[in-house]
């Protein structure tokens, strides 16, 4: 019978068998401990080696970003709750940059700054990480815009067009729906073959239930991903996402694809950095803005391109958005943003033509369009400075009263409800409309019923309009005059109210 001394013995045999096996090695860890921690940024000591934008990981399992590096300890950026770090708890060096999950898996889904996904679902099957910071394309690399991004606002695309790789800062105060104009170019995207990515940062909660809801209901959610860094999400995390949001964009630009990013918005981001670097004790400069924050923002705007067909030709169109207070843009972080950007949509509320500009866009708006809009700009602009005047009760003569209560048409047609893009059909039947002054002998207020009643009446009268495409040319002599010939039957159909309008 074996004894307890034989039984050690087999067990001792066996068991140095197995560790004789195991594949051992030594492993180098930087460990360092936390000094000083709260309100999203952590001081931690004894990690000399730590190299710039390293990730450092905690440990409750938070991460961090080490984005100041003194002689004697590093300010880290917590990248999720402060709770279970406390002075003296253990921080270790990764030696690797933060990176966040890239790819197909991610479309449809909504996920933070770090690809945790917020809406519910599954974890996201994770098979390519990249680095959230990187380098914009080079110059090498670039190719023209050529081709426009349609937003399906009149305004917009014949005034103000976006081509796909520009930069176009939306800009306008609390409330003037900043948000809904780069809604409302997401939701038209669902005829194109565009992905589109929405980035929020500090907004409400509630606000960015619309916006999923509305992309959703509306648009083509399949193509669309949304990174969000609500408002209270951590400071470091909502500073990230629209980093993450670019690389998550940047992906698909890389594969040939046409990427909308959406950054709502970049004022709240300049103050969750502000934020961070007041408590890691950077000097403040001006508005107390740390002195890199204009290098912040370009370095994440000049990652939108279009790049060279060897490159694939893909491209990123960023449509980042700016809150202003009292309408004044000559703000700092207004005027920062406004000489990044390649121009900017105004609202005041309405969106104001005069302040509006596309420095790129113009280029690559589609002929047809074109032939239409030029005299648009000038005609309104007339019209908004007549208008002034007879705000007054002035008496003006036949042809300015004509001049004027053409400009009201015009501005009825651009009165766009949310949630309904228009085609570029509808938009070229709209404009063609206001320049033959079909318009000028319906009410004012049935312009809005004409607007509606144009999507179905179309593909019936005019269904040559309905397959118009951005590279369409001017209208053919013949085609116009039946366009008009149409047009103005509706017109005159929607002119005088019927029973079954009235509710
Ligand atoms: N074309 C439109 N027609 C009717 N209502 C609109 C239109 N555009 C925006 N709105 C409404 O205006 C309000 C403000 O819009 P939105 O939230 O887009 O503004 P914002 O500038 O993004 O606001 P914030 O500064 O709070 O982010 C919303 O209630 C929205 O429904
Ligand atoms: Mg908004």
């Amino acid at each position: 019978m074996p004894t307890l001394a034989d039984d050690l013995q087999t067990w001792l045999a066996q068991n140095r068998g197995r560790i004789g096996k195991l594949a051992l090695e030594p492993r180098l860890e930087h460990i360092g401990r936390v000094a000083r921690i709260g309100d999203g940024v952590a001081t931690v000591s004894g990690l000399p080696e730590t190299r710039l934008d390293e990730l450092l990981v905690f440990e409750s399992g938070v991460r961090g970003l080490a984005v100041d590096l003194g002689e004697q300890a590093i300010g880290c950026v917590l990248l999720g709750n402060t709770g279970g770090i406390a002075a003296g708890s253990i921080a270790r060096g990764t030696g690797e940059v933060a990176r966040v999950p890239v790819g197909d898996v991610l479309l449809g889904r909504v996920v933070d700054a770090l690809g945790v996904p917020l809406d519910g679902g599954a974890p996201v099957a994770v098979e390519t990480l990249a680095p959230v910071e990187q380098p914009a394309p080079a110059i090498v690399d670039r190719a023209l815009v050529t081709r426009p991004l349609e937003t399906g606002l009149l305004v917009v695309d014949s005034m103000v067009p976006l081509g796909r790789g520009q930069r176009e800062l939306i800009i306008g105060d609390r409330g003037t729906g900043k948000t809904a104009i780069a809604v409302d170019a997401i939701i038209n995207q669902r005829s194109t073959d565009v992905i589109c990515v929405y980035a929020a940062v500090g907004q409400k909660g509630s606000s960015v239930a619309q916006v999923i809801a509305a992309v959703r209901r509306y648009g083509a959610p399949e193509r669309s991903i949304f990174v969000i860094g609500e408002a209270d999400a951590a400071p470091g995390l909502q500073w990230l996402t629209p980093y993450s949001a670019c690389t998550m964009a940047e992906h698909f630009m890389g594969r040939g694809r046409d990427v909308l990013l959406v950054i709502d918005d970049l004022t709240k981001h300049a103050a969750a950095y502000r934020q961070i670097s007041l408590l890691l004790r950077r000097p403040p400069g001006r508005e107390a803005y740390p002195g890199d924050i204009f290098y912040i923002h370009s370095r994440l705007l000049e990652r939108a391109a279009k790049l060279a067909p060897e490159r694939g030709g893909g491209s990123l169109t960023a449509l980042p958005i700016a809150e202003t207070q009292a309408g004044i843009i000559s703000a700092y972080i207004p005027t920062n943003l406004i000489s990044i950007t390649d121009g900017q949509i105004y609202l005041d509320p309405a969106v104001d033509v005069g302040k509006s500009v596309s420095r790129v866009g113009g280029k690559t708006q589609a002929p047809v369009l074109q032939s239409l809009a030029e005299s648009l700009r000038l005609d309104y602009a007339q019209f908004l400075e007549l208008e002034v005047f007879t705000r007054f009760g002035t008496m003006v003569d036949e042809r300015t009263r004509k001049v004027i209560e053409h400009g009201r048409r015009i501005r009825a047609v651009l009165r766009q409800p949310q949630f309904a893009p228009l085609a570029l059909g509808e938009q070229v039947a709209l404009l063609t409309a206001v320049s033959e002054g079909v318009l000028d002998d319906v009410p004012l207020d049935r312009v809005d019923v004409f607007r509606e009643c144009l999507g179905a009446w179309l593909p019936e009268h005019c269904p040559e309009l309905v397959a118009l495409d951005d590279r369409a040319t001017k209208l053919s002599e013949d085609m116009h005059d039946r366009l008009t010939t149409t047009l103005r039957a509706l017109a005159g159909s929607v002119a005088m109210p019927t029973t079954t309008d009235r509710p």
